[in-house]
């Protein structure tokens, strides 16, 4: 078994039983968690062959900033459970690697806190809008370059095996970007009601472009496109949201149809090796991220995530040579299996 396929496994045996399950849970019957990565195995590449591949380069523009590599980060909460590093070390490890962090709004570290490195914040909407005004302006402030706003997320779906997480979890890190008494306010929950419009709303108060993650449907791409979204992220939500909810490598290449250009288009979800990063830029995604996988390698340390990222490196390199192709915009076109839905 590689490196990389050993991570979860490895994450079980040194976490403890309530956070390993919160990280693995999906929602309802699980089959969305269960099925995103062998929807990635079942893509099929036709490669290119008798072209030069002496030099081949990772490198990748996101949102105008160049990357080393086509992949990041994808926000996941309450990381400083899983390892007392947290949220820092998982930022200095993927921006040693060149990759980009995204950072989830439930982060375990104050944004002041991180270290530097190229990070865009992830963000929930709540009913009351004005009460997201400081956590965005903390943000700002602390140097996030892109809003992600998640739009996947009116509630929060119920999860088999997460209760006795919030039971046990250290609260001091959880929600430490929020005031004291935050939650009990009206109008802190999820809002309900989220529309095209709010993106354009936090692009007003943050100043920052901002991301709609957690679309699978062509014409939601179009709207987000529409109302002036920098990007859009097929996403959903690691199977943790609506359960039975397509495989993202599936609603990928109609998603890239609809935006046809006008945008950037990221995928998550059951993303595990370098070949299923090429499998996801091969169906015309500028960009895949992992949100489990660095968890579990963060359980392990810094060092493991920084690992993480430079087995990845080896990974997407190679099939990138053995595919013929130079650079991750290269790829895109050469899968052959699944056709567009
Ligand atoms: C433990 C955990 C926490 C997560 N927290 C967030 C979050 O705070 N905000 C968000 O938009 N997505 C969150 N996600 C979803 C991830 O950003 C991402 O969409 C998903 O994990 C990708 O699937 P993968 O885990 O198979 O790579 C979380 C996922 C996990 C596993």
């Amino acid at each position: 078994m590689s490196w990389l396929a050993g991570l979860e496994e490895r994450a079980r045996a040194v976490l403890p039983a309530h956070v390993f399950d919160y990280v693995a849970t999906g929602s309802g019957g699980n089959a969305t968690r269960d099925e995103a990565a062998d929807a990635w195995r079942a893509v099929r590449l036709a490669p290119h062959v008798l072209r030069d591949v002496t030099s081949v380069s990772l490198a990748t523009t996101l949102l105008g900033h160049e990357y080393a590599v086509p992949w990041g980060v994808a926000p996941t909460s309450a990381q400083r459970e899983v390892h007392a590093g947290g949220e820092p070390a998982m930022l200095r490890a993927t921006a040693a690697a060149g990759a980009l962090t995204v950072v989830s709004s439930n982060a375990g570290t104050r944004f002041a806190d991180l270290p530097d490195g190229p990070w865009w914040l992830q963000v929930y909407v709540p009913a009351d809008r004005t009460l997201a005004e400081p956590l965005l302006h903390a943000a700002v402030e602390a140097g996030a370059s892109a809003l992600v706003l998640t739009v996947d997320t009116p509630v929060v779906a119920r999860k088999p095996t997460e209760s006795s997480f919030w039971e046990l979890a250290d609260p001091q890190w959880l929600r430490v970007n929020f005031d004291e008494g935050y939650d009990d306010r009206p109008g802190a929950e999820k809002a309900t009601d989220l529309g095209p419009h709010d993106l354009g709303w936090l692009a007003g108060v943050s100043g920052l472009p901002v991301v709609a993650k957690g679309v699978l449907r062509p014409d939601d791409a179009r709207r987000c496109v529409d109302a002036g979204a920098a990007a859009v992220w097929v996403s959903n939500h690691g199977g943790r949201q609506l359960d039975r909810a397509l495989p993202t490598a599936l609603a990928l290449p109609a998603v890239v149809d609809a935006v046809d250009g006008a945008t950037q288009v990221y995928v998550d979800g059951g993303i595990r090796s370098g070949l299923d990063v090429v499998a996801a830029l091969a169906l015309g995604a500028d960009a895949a991220f992992l949100g489990r996988p660095p968890v579990w390698a963060l359980a392990e340390g810094e060092a493991a995530v920084a690992r993480l990222h430079a087995e990845l490196a080896v990974e997407v390199t190679e099939a990138l040579t053995l595919a013929g192709c130079r650079t991750p915009a290269d790829v895109r076109g050469i899968a052959a299996f699944p056709a567009t839905p």
